[in-house]
């Protein structure tokens, strides 16, 4: 199975030609065999972005995300953005329930499990973000299981997943201590947090055929280490996808 490995540019860059720049450069690079890229712009750049793509016939170009999805396609529900009209644009992914959506913008698994089952019915693949914070980190391993399981029981309330349904799910692993301070999570501590995922998803709703990736200050140094574990099947890249020549590092062929 290929590694994936997402670029969630956030709210980057500050206009549309640094965008188009950081696309590009991301379809320039002889990326390796073993790994599929999706990359996540905002709203604003997914049309022109989706055009460049769609222009693009490579072999193992990257894939087109969008950050987050509405429950409802359409309707009086001011600045959200339904699936279908993601689905429209060539979008393929969606990430659902970062943890800055649930932090800033009160985001709850209730609306999370909602996006959940409105962009599967569109036909879109999901990247679900779950991961504790520093506070229950604290407490040990135990409790941080148990809030990761907490999150995923709820979010993926009602979803029964079939073999093609199966494969439209990923799960990030992204504890909030790591996203965006420099600490990351080791490698060992990843793989037994998403071999715990991996259980819960397999025992709880009997999923299989679906890919749980390592997110939290991940970069060009430390990439390597986290998808050579078996477990780990790709990464979640916020800060360092943000730099054309750090996200070719990562991609890209290493010489
Ligand atoms: P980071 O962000 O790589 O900057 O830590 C990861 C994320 O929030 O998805």
């Amino acid at each position: 199975m290929k590694k994936t490995l997402i670029a969630n540019w956030k709210e980057n860059p500050k206009n549309e030609k640094m965008a188009i720049a950081l696309f590009r450069a991301a379809t320039k690079v002889r990326q390796l065999d073993n790994i599929q890229t999706i990359i996540c712009p905002p709203f604003i750049y997914l049309e022109k972005i989706a055009g460049i793509a769609q222009s693009l016939h490579k072999k193992n170009h990257p894939l087109l995300g969008a950050q987050d999805v509405f429950w409802e396609d359409k309707g009086a529900y001011t600045g959200e953005v339904g699936p279908a009209m993601l689905k429209k644009l060539g979008v393929k992914y969606v990430i659902v329930g970062h943890s800055e959506r649930r932090q800033w913008l009160n985001e709850t698994d209730s609306m999370i499990n909602k996006k959940i089952k409105a962009a599967l019915d569109a036909g879109l693949h999901i990247i679900l973000c779950v991961g504790e914070s520093a506070v229950v980190r604290k407490k040990g391993i135990v409790a941080s299981e148990r809030f990761v399981k907490s999150q995923l029981v709820k979010d993926l309330k009602g979803i029964s997943f079939d073999k093609k349904t199966s494969s439209q799910l990923m799960v990030a692993y992204e504890p909030i201590w790591a996203i965006g301070t420099g600490r990351s999570s080791t490698p060992k501590e990843a793989a037994l947090m998403i071999s715990y995922i991996k259980k819960t998803l397999t025992s709880h709703f009997a999923f299989r055929n679906f890919k749980v990736l390592y997110g939290g200050s991940v970069n060009n140094k430390n990439v390597d280490s986290y998808i050579q574990c078996n477990e780990i099947d790709g990464a979640l890249v916020g800060g360092a996808s943000l730099k054309a020549e750090t996200w070719k590092a990562m991609v890209g062929k290493r010489t």
